[in-house]
């Protein structure tokens, strides 16, 4: 898509069916190179990274296909561990297949992600684990390449900073393990719980334990299954910000409103009427928005993949607001954007200042990262 052109000055009205989750779909489909048997997954947006990740695991020996929402997954007989950089540079989720690959076939080869558009997104947490457990991993020519010389039967291991890409592939790389893995400091986002309730569904044995520990006990094999992909919690917040933005009034369905109790507070702090059933959400946007400073965490935390959205709605309020992003370091790049149409915003480091009262007018504009545009 090169282009999109949007006409406003319209409130948002209607219902929505929220789509299911490309995060929690990513690690998911990365994790069936542990299963040579059949493997259905429902309610998986078919976007362009999940069409990346389908083309990755075809050449790493999975027959995929897919129908509307539904991907029927089975094993070729060939199967390879060598993920090309083509494939892995567009999408960094490609790191992913690393840990299946090392606990299904001992070796991999999987290319560097490189950079992308909101920062330099280092693999040095996914690696440290490896290299602990008993991997040994060079880097040569742009790709990592890793293989087994000493596996441990115990490992514990401490992430030194939370990562929600690292505790997936390293959850799926201890599934298959002879012995007992603990992470602590693990990322807990909703993602990480789908993937360990597909993962157990297969039959493997994870327990998120308390206090960002997760305990893995390895099993020899795992089974067909099918599943049922987790609601885009970041799709929901979108939404939810683009009706408090235009005072419209919208519902969203299949949705779970307890994932995102952090949005929701929020989105009331600022002013929007918000009713909550078991699986959907009412929202009414309200004209006098209120000021707020908010800063990006971890999940229970407010999301780094809604800074951008809720940015939009603070340049609104009454009064001047403040974000600090704390995931990412290069996570600004749609503040001059913004600034283009109207905006007052200014940034010092991780942190932005929102000066309030801002009428967007149209322009043209850059489409920076995926949330940001
Ligand atoms: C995932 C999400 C992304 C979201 C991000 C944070 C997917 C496909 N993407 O990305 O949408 O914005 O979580 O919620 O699920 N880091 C290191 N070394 C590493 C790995 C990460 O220093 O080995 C740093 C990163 O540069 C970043 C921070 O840790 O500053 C968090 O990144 P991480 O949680 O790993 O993000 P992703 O899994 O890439």
């Amino acid at each position: 898509m090169k282009k999109i052109v949007i006409q406003g000055g319209y409130k948002l009205h209607g219902s929505i069916n929220i789509s299911g989750s490309k995060n929690a779909s990513l690690p998911i489909l990365a994790s069936t190179l542990l299963i040579d048997k059949k493997i259905i997954l429902e309610n998986v947006p078919i976007v362009k990274d999940i069409l990346t990740m389908v083309n990755l695991l075809e050449t790493l020996g999975k027959k995929i296909k897919i129908k509307k929402n539904k991907l029927e997954i089975t094993s070729k007989n060939k199967k390879k561990y060598f993920a090309k950089y083509d494939l892995v540079k567009t999408m960094r989720a490609g790191i992913l297949v690393i840990g299946p690959l090392l606990a299904k076939f001992n070796s991999a080869k999987v290319s560097l992600p490189g950079g992308c558009a909101i920062g330099a997104r280092p693999v040095d947490l996914h690696l440290d684990f490896l290299s602990k457990s008993g991997y040994d991993n060079k880097i040569l020519k742009g790709y990592v390449v890793s293989k087994k010389i000493n596996l441990k039967d115990k490992i514990c291991y401490t992430f030194k900073k939370i990562s929600v890409g690292a505790t997936e592939n390293l959850i799926i790389a201890a599934s298959l393990a002879k012995g007992t893995t603990i992470l602590k400091n693990c990322a807990t986002e909703p993602e990480i719980k789908d993937l360990i309730d597909f993962l157990n569904k297969t039959g493997c044995k994870i327990n998120y334990q308390s206090n960002r520990t997760i305990k893995i006990i390895g099993v020899p094999k795992i089974n067909e299954t099918n599943y049922t992909v987790m609601f885009d919690r970041i799709e929901a917040g979108t939404y939810l910000i683009a009706a408090a933005l235009t005072e419209g009034k919208i519902k969203i369905k299949n949705v779970d409103p307890k994932i995102i109790k952090t949005e929701i507070k929020i989105l009331r702090k600022i002013g929007a009427k918000i009713s909550l059933k078991s699986n959907e959400i009412r929202i009414t946007g309200k004209k006098k928005i209120k000021n707020l400073n908010i800063k990006t965490a971890p999940y229970p935390g407010f999301p780094t993949d809604l800074q951008a959205q809720i940015m939009v709605l603070l340049c609104k309020a009454q009064k001047k607001s403040e974000i600090q992003e704390n995931i990412f370091e290069n996570r600004f790049m749609h503040v001059a954007e913004l600034n283009r149409m109207g905006a007052k915003i200014y940034t010092k480091g991780n942190k932005a200042v929102i000066g309030g009262g801002t009428t967007f007018l149209g322009a043209e504009l850059m489409a920076t990262d995926l949330r940001a545009s």
